[in-house]
């Protein structure tokens, strides 16, 4: 296993992740999993199916609470806070889901709008001024008054990843977020994360597009069976003489993906 990272002498933790387990339905879904994220840092988290990525996100979020271990951001334990300070805790994190989970019924201004004034208690104009600012930053300020019906998967993505950046979130968790979409599509959304790591912002990103993630990320993830069981740099664990599972794993994707 490659634990060794370089220190950087200014490097910061921002998300610390302590050996979280979870069991469910009398199983044991993550078994004692741990990981760090330092300001800014962008790491990808990949494995085989039902080997427990979501499950540990959603831990991480705190949106299903972990039996044991502990999830700080920024110092802060998420273990030791109250109902209220977790709430505070959560919004701080920005989810985004393979399924863009928009309301229907609204405009994309409204879909990123709603939680301004809901949660922010924001103005009327003062959502509506950041909604636009936000859709612009993911290309989409020409489509803010259409319905998630008239945009393509892409577009709808992109509109769920301009509600979460309105949130001003420390991190971003992102499940599989080009999972549900046709091929030619993928490339927008990936172009947008890839503009949000640039731009400084901290991910944790499940995905099993690894010819895009060894390019961006400097240490990826290999989860099976609830546990990582494998972390290092994308060069070292998927280099063509690597005995790495990760490997054998993107080697059965690339299969699947047909390249
Ligand atoms: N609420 C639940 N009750 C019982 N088992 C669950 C529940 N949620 C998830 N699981 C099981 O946990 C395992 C991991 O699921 P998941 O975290 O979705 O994996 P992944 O995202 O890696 O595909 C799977 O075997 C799944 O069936
Ligand atoms: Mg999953």
């Amino acid at each position: 296993m490659t634990l060794d990272k370089l220190v950087d002498p200014d490097s910061q933790t921002l998300l610390e992740v302590r050996e979280l387990s979870k069991t469910l339905g009398g199983k044991k879904i993550l078994d004692k999993v741990s990981l760090t994220l330092d300001k800014g840092e962008f790491k990808v988290l990949i494995g085989p199916s039902g080997s427990g990525k979501s499950t540990l996100l959603q831990c991480i979020h705190f949106l299903i609470p972990p039996d044991t271990g502990d999830v700080l951001l920024d110092g802060k334990s998420a273990r030791e806070m109250s109902h209220r300070d977790i709430t505070l805790f959560r919004r701080e994190i920005g989810m985004i889901f393979q399924d863009f989970n928009l309301f229907d019924h609204l405009t994309a201004k409204d879909n990123v709008a709603i939680a301004l004034r809901r949660v922010k208690g924001m103005k009327k104009k003062d959502a509506y001024d950041r909604a636009l600012s936000e859709l612009t930053r993911v290309g989409l300020l020409d489509k803010a008054d259409l319905f998630p019906a008239e945009l393509s998967g892409g577009q709808k993505q992109r509109v769920s990843i301009a509600r979460a950046l309105a949130m001003d979130p420390k991190i971003m968790l992102l499940d599989e977020p080009t999972s549900a979409l046709d091929p030619e599509l993928i490339g927008e959304v990936l172009n947008v994360i890839q503009g949000l790591s640039e731009s400084g912002m901290t991910m944790l990103m499940v995905t099993h597009q690894l010819g895009f993630a060894r390019h961006f990320t400097n240490e990826m993830l290999f989860m099976e069976d609830g546990r990582i069981t494998e972390r290092g740099a994308p060069e070292e664990l998927l280099a063509i003489d690597s005995t790495f599972r990760t490997k054998e794993f993107s080697l059965k994707l690339s299969k699947i993906q047909g390249h």
